[in-house]
């Protein structure tokens, strides 16, 4: 006590002389000139990155437009559960460069090819003092956008990183309006988006989607997260500024790992407009690394049907009993009428050993290698086959995740056994409530979107590549990108499905226009559209368009989608068949010809290997109608639009949501289409090339 008082009162003096301006300046927003120690620019010299050091050694990065601040000066740095956190006293190491142009092939995707053309640099900081550890900062500035991520070396004060958190700022440089759902919540990634102003966001997911005040828009996400934890997004007290918040885990620390390695990369992509934000989010695939599976020729996009909506209708159950939907009969006729109606798969939920108990947030019983007696999984292999139709597994592990993990190997091995190239998870259970379990027998809680789960989905997805299964998680992780170096990670729910329709609280007509720019920007999502009955639960009215249904399998892309009604819905509206039967999953180009976040969005895509566009439109509860040139078409040929359009009075409130009009129109590029939307409705179009001589190359 006396030590401590004779030491405080004998440094008096210059403590109060340092005390002064380091409390007048913390607030960065207020402070004048940084020095600017690092300047780089995207290839076409209109994106600037700027990197400054203020004059107690904190690093911050901005970036700019035109010369126009798009985000202003934001820090960089970390904080750590076991050491000193890394924020003044940085100087500057050294920088390099580096200059990328080189064209990708995606095995699957909305393009067959993609260009990653950007400029990089990296900076070192150095602290000066103390500890004298460093850090670098690359970024990689596109003409749409702006990638950077940490690196931490492994050196003598730095060997093994206990991140309690980021220091890492995002502010932007004006007023604007946020798309965003909450982070931390028990229903995870299932919130519906939310419209504000910049400063009415609470903690946000990724990504999310800014218009600012000068038009300029904005998409805050990560790429290539791997080892590390999720970042979500937190209001700070500057306005309009928000902090990296790193998903914790059941330790203290929020990423444990050695030293020597980079974090995921946070992106920023801006456009002029919404359909510019969808473009843009290429930079999240060229920011992940190139695929490491080699030959993924095994991994098939395409649609499936299945058992499926009768349970999330309550009508047939998972579990065994009187109205169990998996039985053997059931599944034969969903294989008759996937074969009827050239779609390959037949997903079957309720297979399995483990949903007799209560399987929310409790999967200890799911066995994923032992099926019902009711389910003959080798007749059924059989009779699919015979069809040329294959099954799709499902693992629901109730947020076991560790149970899981002991049966990854014999999971899928019985898959491959039994001719099911793709495997659908989930992991239902309250968001922070994921069970793990240590080899010790300590049992933790985790966070979906924390570092110990996203280890856990590449576990799954580099098992199920060693058993040629792709999969597609349900209450994921967040798409940011992996897709590209893991080509069998096909699709992810991570948002509000088609499954909320048959619930209270359906999602709203302008969901589908929300999610176009917002989550979509991350990856592809297993939507499971297509509930052409408009009926949910209890009966209740779905609402939205019929139309609408058919456009969503053009503007929601996933290389695996599900054809999600039962077939006795198909039956009763065949009309629909011809659609669902020709709309492909896999696309060699896409093209946005319109859109406002959370109004409606057009999008065009043309079937890979094939000369045919497709097209979708969807909307909100507005009725909204436009034109839309048809430029993409191929020069020189004549098309047949196959129009599915809202017939008269359709709309989403009332009995006339069914109402559509099937049509067709001779059309050629140069032409221009109308759009009529009825409110809560959509408009499919498919094209068919009829004549013009394709030029030989
Ligand atoms: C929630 C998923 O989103 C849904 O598709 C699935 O049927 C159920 N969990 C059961 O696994
Ligand atoms: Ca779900």
């Amino acid at each position: 006590m006396m030590i401590r008082t004779l030491t405080l009162a004998a440094l008096a003096p210059a403590v109060l002389t340092l005390a002064a301006p380091a409390l007048a300046q913390d607030d960065l927003a207020n402070r004048p000139a940084t020095d600017v120690v690092a300047r780089g620019a995207s290839p076409d010299g209109r994106i600037t990155v700027t990197l400054s050091l203020d004059g107690e050694g904190r690093a911050s990065y901005a970036v700019q437009k035109d010369g126009k601040p798009v985000i202003a000066d934001s820090r960089l740095g970390f904080l750590f559960t076991d050491a000193p956190k890394i924020d003044r006293a940085l100087t500057l190491a050294g920088t390099t460069r580096d200059k990328v142009d080189t064209t990708w092939k995606q095995p699957w995707g909305e393009w067959a090819t993609i260009r990653d053309r950007h400029n990089e640099l990296t900076v070192r900081l150095r602290e000066s003092k103390n500890l004298k550890r460093e850090i670098g900062v690359t970024f990689r500035i596109f003409d749409d956008g702006v990638g950077f991520r940490y690196t931490l070396p492994d050196q003598p004060n730095l060997h093994h990183a206990n991140i309690a958190g980021e220091l890492t700022e995002f502010a932007f440089a004006e007023p604007g309006t946020a798309w965003w759902k909450p982070a931390y919540l028990w229903n995870r990634e299932e919130y519906l988006y939310k419209k504000t102003p910049l400063d009415g966001v609470g903690t946000a997911q990724t990504v999310m989607t800014v218009k600012l005040a000068s038009g300029t828009h904005v998409a805050i996400h990560e790429a290539a997260l791997v080892d590390y934890a999720g970042m979500n997004l937190r209001r700070s007290e500057r306005p309009n500024a928000f902090q990296a918040d790193l998903t914790p885990g059941s330790a203290a620390a929020a990423v444990s790992r050695d030293a020597g390695f980079s974090t995921p990369w946070r992106t920023i992509a801006i456009a002029d407009d919404a359909p510019g934000l969808y473009y843009a989010s290429r930079i999240g695939l060229n920011l992940n690394e190139p695929n490491k599976m080699g030959d993924v020729s095994w991994v098939k996009p395409g649609k499936f049907a299945g058992v499926w909506w009768n349970m999330i209708k309550g009508e047939w159950t998972w579990s065994r009993g009187p109205k169990h939907g998996a039985t053997t009969a059931n599944v034969k006729r969903y294989i008759d009428f996937a074969a009827a109606n050239s779609i390959p798969g037949v997903l079957v939920e309720g297979w399995n050993i483990g949903w007799d108990g209560d399987w929310f947030g409790n999967g200890n019983d799911m066995q994923f290698d032992r099926q019902t007696e009711d389910f003959d999984a080798a007749e059924l292999q059989r009779y699919a086959r015979a069809k040329g139709v294959y099954l799709v597994g499902h693992h629901e592990t109730g947020g076991s995740a560790s149970h899981y993990d002991a049966q990854l190997d014999r999971a899928f091995k019985y898959a491959q056994d039994h001719g099911i190239p793709v495997v659908k998870t989930g992991y239902v259970t309250d968001a922070g409530q994921i069970e793990r379990v240590d080899p010790d027998g300590s049992q933790h809680r985790e966070w979906h979107e924390g570092q110990w789960m996203v280890n856990h989905y590449a576990r799954v997805v580099t098992t199920a590549a060693k058993y040629r299964v792709a999969i597609d998680s349900h209450e994921p992780v967040k798409d940011t990108g992996l897709r590209r170096t893991y080509p069998n990670y096909v699709a992810r729910e991570g948002g509000r499905g088609m499954e909320y329709m048959s619930w209270a609280g359906k999602n709203p007509p302008e969901h589908e226009a929300n999610l176009a720019f917002t989550q979509l920007l991350g990856g592809p999502m297993d939507y499971t559209p297509g509930i052409v009955s408009l009926k949910g639960s209890n009966d209740s009215d779905i609402p939205s368009t019929m139309a609408k249904q058919l456009a969503n399998y053009v503007v929601i892309y996933s290389p695996v989608v599900m054809v999600a009604d039962t077939h006795e819905a198909y039956a009763k509206y065949p009309q629909v068949l011809p659609w669902l039967r020709a709309v492909p999953t896999d696309w060699s180009d896409t093209r946005v010809l319109n859109g406002e976040v959370g109004d409606y969005v057009t999008i065009a895509r043309k079937k890979k290997g094939a000369d045919e566009w497709f097209l979708g439109s969807v909307g909100d509860e507005e009725a909204r109608s436009f034109t839309v040139p048809l430029d993409f078409l191929d020069a020189g040929r004549t098309y047949t639009a196959e129009i599915y359009r809202d017939g008269p009075g359709a709309d989403y409130r009332t009995d006339a949501r069914h109402s559509m009009t099937v049509e067709t129109k001779a059309v050629k590029k140069g032409d221009s289409l109308t759009i009529a939307l009825a409110p809560g409705g959509g408009e499919a179009v498919r094209f068919v090339p009829t004549g013009g001589a394709k030029k030989r190359r």
